[in-house]
């Protein structure tokens, strides 16, 4: 059974894990539809954390002392973790990050300096600008190209037109989101890797939002690279993850130098550390690190097919209930889709909607969600977002579908 075949689960006792959750804001109820943005933190989450900086608090890999041993016995039990959430064949195939942003950046960096000029990198136009930006920085820097795949009408990757990208066999490296964060499209990962490398390019999925809602494996996806943020994930902010195949780091310059990162420094010449710690230099996110490995045990003991049933019938119900708004129109109807719904009122300004909502207490995000290209793709400059967590209720949908029709005759 999978996830979009087992029943929906119930996930609402999890909220009680969730203190923020019981916040009042300008005197209403929170109802918290911008998780896609940063989810909220579960005790189990919070306190890891301070339990660290309380009672088990030192630096890692460096100290031959009981707190550093424990420490790095404790920061280097998330890299297992994160190897196990993404069936990572070994656990030196994971990198610690500071966010997904600067995965993708080290990849761009790093990898991208093992890529010719006359080669190119594939994105497509719904990509977060994290995963368009550090290549056009790289093609100004290395006169690598930057090619674009074309996104259908109903917000899906066309796979037609990444084919024809790849099809002069310049593309060195596919780079595209496994979810998006506008659209909640989730894309065809195994296919697309299939695609790229039949193409002989190598491939990386932006995971920042899939992850989230979803089992993630790598070795089954055929992926190259996988990238993905430990706050959307429950956890805290300021930790990311690089999965990538072993041997590709391996092949990969460093991209930050400084201590940990090496074997050996001597003014005439430095040696790198095996993998991963060749690319996590100085000191790393220790506490933050251990934030994200207790909300892998957070998520994984709910389990994400759970997550991802849950919020697909969410989906499927807010659909429902937004588009019978009168003048209410969602952006892309792809048919895999995320708990992630931008939509727009005729008349009406993204931001005005968000306002009123506020004042509601409901947290939408509006505006163009850092995926420019793709509004300018469908003719808009902005929307309002509506992204759901495992602990978002169908009361809560309700409440955004009611609170939207009484204020539409304010906004248009
Ligand atoms: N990437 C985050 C979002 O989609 C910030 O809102």
């Amino acid at each position: 059974m999978n996830a979009l075949t087992m029943p929906v689960p119930d996930l609402s006792a999890y909220r009680a894990d969730f203190p923020i959750l019981s916040e009042t804001v300008r005197g209403k109820a929170l109802v918290f539809l911008d998780s896609a943005a940063s989810a909220q933190k579960p005790n189990q989450v919070i306190d890891a954390m301070t339990h660290a900086m309380r009672h088990q608090y030192a630096n890692v890999h460096r100290g031959l002392h009981w707190m550093s041993e424990r420490t790095s016995d404790a920061y280097e039990g998330v890299r297992d973790k994160v190897a196990a959430l993404l069936n990572a064949s070994s656990r030196d195939e994971i990198v610690f990050t500071g966010s997904s942003t600067n995965a993708i950046n080290l990849v761009a960096h790093s990898y991208g300096s093992l890529l010719r000029p006359g080669q190119a990198v594939l994105v497509s136009e719904m990509e977060h600008h994290a995963n368009i930006v550090p290549w056009q920085m790289l093609r100004d820097r290395s006169g690598i190209a930057l090619r674009v795949a074309k996104v259908t009408d109903a917000g899906e990757i066309d796979l037609d037109s990444l084919r024809a990208e790849l099809a002069d066999g310049k593309v060195g490296l596919v780079s595209v989101t496994h979810m998006s964060n506008v659209l909640g499209t989730i894309t065809p990962a195994a296919e697309i890797a299939a695609i790229a490398h039949a193409a002989g390019a190598k491939v990386m999925f932006d995971g920042s939002q899939a992850a989230v809602h979803q089992p993630v494996d790598v070795q089954a996806l055929d992926a190259d690279f996988y990238v993905f943020t430990g706050h959307k994930l429950y956890g805290p902010t300021g930790i990311g993850v690089l999965w990538a195949r072993r041997a590709i780091l391996e092949a990969m310059p460093p991209f930050l130098g400084g201590g940990d990162m090496i074997g050996s420094v001597s003014f005439e010449r430095s040696l790198w550390a095996e993998v991963p710690h060749k690319f996590e230099a100085g000191t790393p996110a220790i506490i933050e690190t251990i934030g994200l490995g207790a909300a892998i045990d957070y998520v994984s003991a709910i389990g994400l097919d759970a997550i991802r049933a849950h919020e697909s019938d969410l989906t499927g119900y807010a659909l429902e209930r937004l588009q019978a708004i009168e003048g209410l129109t969602v952006m892309g109807h792809a048919r895999a889709r995320g708990g992630v719904i931008s939509f727009s009122i005729a008349g009406a300004h993204a931001h005005d909607i968000a306002t009123l909502l506020d004042q509601n207490g409901i947290a939408v995000r509006a505006g163009a969600h850092c995926a420019e290209p793709l509004m300018k793709r469908f003719g808009l400059t902005s929307t309002a977002r509506a992204s759901f967590a495992l602990y978002t209720t169908r009361t809560e949908i309700d409440v955004l579908a009611e609170t939207l029709d009484r204020v539409r005759s304010f906004l248009v």
